[in-house]
């Protein structure tokens, strides 16, 4: 049996594994949540590696608040950079492969075309910032990882924004959602599938990876395609948000070029 580490178990992308984990019959889950394992806690890191005799360790673990990042810089960084250094330092001396998720968020949305792997990232907001920077120390330490970079995340678990319209249908009767970023949906249980694939396909094309549902559109593009999807078309009336501000400042522009599909 493969053993898999899963950091970050209960967030939106750890459930979305959980629930399709018994599809992979020759995949074995070790499902840890933030009290269990606390990726910045490097002693409670140590001691789960080396008694757990992985092979693979999928880091869904994050720092994930993109607003309050800006305000919480000191924990984001502590999360998403320094506890991803921890994750890649043990995966190495264990000899484990490092699964890592990383975001669209690292680029800053220029770019009039999809960003590739190739693109050379500049965050524009501290969340962006520090998953880079734990991007950045994966590549330095001498192990074997996938860094998967994804974007718009959505699933039927935590918050997320196909959640938020569903929720406004039954609250609000316009709503005003901004056309001036452009990203791809994502839904979880896809990146779960792509992940355990690689696991279970003992793919060997580590690296860098860019992984997205495929299709691009802007934020009151995909609020569309919620209502219509559930047929609450009538239900939220929808127009562009002139001034969307947000305390974060966002890529206008986060496609990712996707080297799967
Ligand atoms: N959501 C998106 O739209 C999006 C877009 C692009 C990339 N991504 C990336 O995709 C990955 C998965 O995202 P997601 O949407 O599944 O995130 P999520 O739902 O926010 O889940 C993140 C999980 O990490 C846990 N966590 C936070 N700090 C931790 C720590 N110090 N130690 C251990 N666990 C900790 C959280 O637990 P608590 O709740 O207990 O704190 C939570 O369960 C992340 O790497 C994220 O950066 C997400």
């Amino acid at each position: 049996m493969t053993r898999i580490l899963v950091t970050g178990a209960n967030g939106q992308l750890g459930q979305s594994i959980q629930r399709i984990a018994s599809n992979y019959p020759a995949l074995e889950f070790f499902f840890k949540n933030s009290k269990d394992m606390d990726i910045t806690d490097t002693q409670n890191v140590a001691e789960i590696f080396e008694n757990g005799h992985y092979h693979y360790c999928i880091n869904c673990a994050a720092y994930t608040n993109v607003e309050q990042a800006e305000s919480e810089q000191k924990k984001a960084f502590a999360v998403n950079a320094e506890g991803v250094r921890n994750i890649a330092e043990n995966c190495f001396k264990n000899d484990v492969t490092l699964i890592h998720i990383s975001t669209d968020y690292v680029f800053d949305g220029e770019k009039k075309e999809p960003y590739t792997i190739n693109d050379k990232p500049n965050p524009i907001n501290v969340y962006g910032a520090s998953k880079l920077k734990g991007e950045q120390y994966i590549r330095e330490i001498p192990g074997r990882y996938f860094i998967i970079r994804t974007s718009w995340l959505y699933s039927e678990f935590g918050n997320n924004f196909y959640k938020t319209i569903l929720k406004k249908t039954k609250t609000d009767k316009v709503l005003r959602v901004t056309d001036k970023q452009k990203g791809c949906p994502t839904h979880a249980k896809n990146l779960a599938n792509f992940v355990l694939g690689l696991i279970d396909s003992r793919s060997t094309h580590y690296g860098l990876h860019h992984f997205t549902d495929g299709e691009a559109m802007t934020w009151y593009g995909f609020a569309k395609r919620i209502l219509a999807e559930n047929g609450l078309e009538n239900s939220l009336r929808l127009k562009k948000a002139k001034n969307y501000r947000t305390f974060a400042r966002r890529p206008k522009n986060s496609v990712l070029a996707t080297s799967y599909n």
